[in-house]
């Protein structure tokens, strides 16, 4: 990672709203078009009432594209999957406090694994989970949806707990030196993502966003939305 991505805001399609039936051109196609990491949705149905793709999936993407795999993990279990979508090449890899009896235990095991550690907060999910983990974490993820689906409304209480993560966030890194970035996954859409930017964020995983939009399709569909969503960060700052 350049020092230049590590600054910057970061754009990821999460796949969860791509073309299944084409997923290697759909990923290879955005990162054509600037997408800075690829958002990997695990779900198991148990954890949340859907079912995805596992590290078999990851596995085949990973030599398709060189932008860090960011794998969200909505699932019961998450230590084992951690090894495998490790060795399935992920990058990034996040876990719900509510999936796993140890989380500081499955934080460590993220990182032990080579890949960057991550805590997602649920909408109800209080954000003193961090208070003793900080030093574990290279993210944090804020839903501001309930997870489990693409396509539902942003819900507006999100962007109160963006910007006190984001006080914890500078507070902790002004007197440790490591930076923690906060990423925001759920109902982000052109309109609201400036604001979201204000809050604090500097990460954003966006599905039906980038997939529902009417430029997808044309020629130059993703590289001209993913461009309109950084203008309206840029604007955010
Ligand atoms: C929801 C997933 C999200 C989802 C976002 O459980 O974690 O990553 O794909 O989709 P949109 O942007 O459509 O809300
Ligand atoms: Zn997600």
């Amino acid at each position: 990672m350049t020092e230049k991505n590590k600054n910057s805001r970061w754009i990821g399609p999460s796949i969860l709203s791509a073309d299944f039936a084409f997923l290697g051109a759909e990923v290879e196609a955005l990162q054509k078009a600037g997408a800075d990491f690829i958002h990997f949705d695990v779900m198991d149905n148990h954890f949340v009432p859907n079912l995805t793709f596992g590290p078999c999936v990851c596995r085949a993407i990973r030599p398709l594209i060189h932008v860090p795999i960011d794998v969200h993990l909505m699932t019961e279990n998450v230590d084992k999957l951690i090894v495998d979508f490790a060795s399935a090449g992920a990058n990034m890899i996040s876990v719900h406090p509510e999936s796993t009896h140890h989380l500081s235990r499955s934080l460590k095991l993220i990182r032990s694994n080579g890949c960057e550690a991550g805590i997602v907060l649920n909408p109800g999910t209080p954000i003193t989970y961090l208070d003793w983990i900080m030093e574990e974490i290279d993210f944090i993820l804020v839903m501001s949806v309930n997870p489990g689906f693409g396509g539902q409304e942003f819900i507006p209480a999100s962007e109160e707990k963006i910007k006190s993560i984001r006080e914890k966030i500078d507070v902790f890194s002004r007197k440790r030196l490591q930076r923690i970035r906060l990423e925001v996954d759920g109902g982000i859409k052109i309109e609201n993502a400036a604001s979201l930017a204000a809050c604090g964020a500097d990460t954003f995983v966006i599905g039906s966003g980038i997939f529902d939009h009417p430029d997808t399709g044309s020629q130059f569909g993703y590289k001209k939305i993913m461009e309109s969503f950084r203008n309206q960060l840029i604007s955010g700052l």
